[in-house]
């Protein structure tokens, strides 16, 4: 476990398109740490995870190849990360299952995420609830240092740190606690309602990144704000138009006072049209170079291919060294 370079873990899940939330909450951050030295960066397609919602079957397949395709349109470079999928690495699933045997139930009872769902009508399968656990497993598999997350995974992040002590106590020091990594934007709320983060499961309030322009236009032009005249930036007082100078900021790498101080005095339509202009402009490339992708898509599939056998050597390792740990030979 003693590698001098340090780790990058996260997964994203194969249902519904990606919004900017997802961007600018993860997978921002995921590409940025492409520019760092030292790093080793798995990044995975949580298709397991995903089957823990209704689904259908050929959908689902549809929809972890798009995500293959989405996170390298996002930016994930193959040259200096790997890219693969959950499925195809067993060991995560084998190594969830030791860790369901020091999970208390209560524990898992507890996590907002599940309690979140269940309240939404999904059905409380035993998957949803031990789901946690499975994020614990491909993260501490690989001996993560760092995991690229929104904020709503944060609780899943402690769960995981809690699992490793929990093991190590028991059995001799074999995993790290990794550290959650936010960026400035860790919790981008819903377009027409503020007080909800934005999520695939409200779509009105979610601005999708493979959206048309024009759809991004307007449902920028058509998102809540208040009652005041001028742009301000008060999270608290005046969350809706704060949400929408957070993701100004975000897209133009500046401070959320630089976009106040820019768009002091002018009205709200005004400010919303330079905003959707700005999303646009910084996703084009990216919805340009998606054009591109689905065109390889059989040699996507043999990159994944590839990146499973190099994930399973590694992932081996480590479950071979737990298994030894609890006893079983
Ligand atoms: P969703 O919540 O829309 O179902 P996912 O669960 O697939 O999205 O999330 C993928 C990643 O994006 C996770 O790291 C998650 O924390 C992050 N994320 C999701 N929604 C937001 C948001 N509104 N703001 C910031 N990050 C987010
Ligand atoms: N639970 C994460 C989400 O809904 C997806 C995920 C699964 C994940 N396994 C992970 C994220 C491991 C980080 C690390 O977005």
């Amino acid at each position: 476990m003693s590698t001098k370079e340090k780790v990058v873990v996260t997964g994203f899940q194969p249902s519904g398109r990606l919004h900017i939330g997802n961007y600018l909450g993860m997978f921002k951050q995921a590409a940025a740490m492409q520019k760092e030295k030292g790093l080793k960066r798995y990044y995975f397609i949580a298709d397991y995870h995903s089957l823990t919602q209704k689904y259908e079957p050929k959908q689902k397949s549809r929809e972890i190849m798009e995500m293959a395709i989405d996170a390298l349109a996002l930016g994930i470079d193959p040259k200096k990360s790997t890219l693969f999928i959950q499925s195809h690495v067993p060991h995560h699933t084998n190594l969830a299952w030791i860790f369901n045997t020091l999970t208390p139930v209560g524990e898992l009872e507890r996590m907002v995420s599940y309690k979140e769902k269940v309240s939404q009508g999904q059905i409380a399968n035993a998957g949803l609830l031990t789901y946690p656990i499975l994020m614990a497993a491909d993260i501490l598999i690989y001996d993560a240092d760092f995991v690229p997350v929104g904020e709503d995974q944060i609780q899943h992040l402690e769960l995981t740190r809690a699992i490793a002590r929990k093991f190590n106590q028991r059995f001799g020091k074999t995993f790290k606690e990794p550290q959650a990594l936010l960026t400035k934007t860790p919790r981008v709320m819903s377009l027409n309602d503020p007080s909800n983060k934005m999520s695939k499961s409200i779509p009105s309030g979610c601005l999708f990144i493979f959206d048309s322009e024009a759809e991004t236009t307007k449902k920028i032009m058509a998102a809540q704000t208040d009652s005041h005249k001028t742009i301000g930036f008060d999270p608290k007082n005046r969350p809706a138009v704060s949400n929408l100078v957070l993701i100004f900021a975000a897209f133009r790498g500046v401070s959320e006072k630089e976009i106040v101080k820019e768009f002091k005095n002018v009205g709200y339509k005004e400010f919303k049209a330079a905003l959707a202009k700005e999303i646009n402009s910084s996703l084009k490339p990216l919805r340009t170079r998606k054009k591109e992708l689905m065109k390889e898509k059989s040699k996507i599939t043999k990159l994944l291919e590839q990146n499973a056998k190099k994930m399973d050597r590694v992932a081996s390792k480590k479950i071979e060294a737990v298994k030894s740990k609890v006893g079983l030979i």
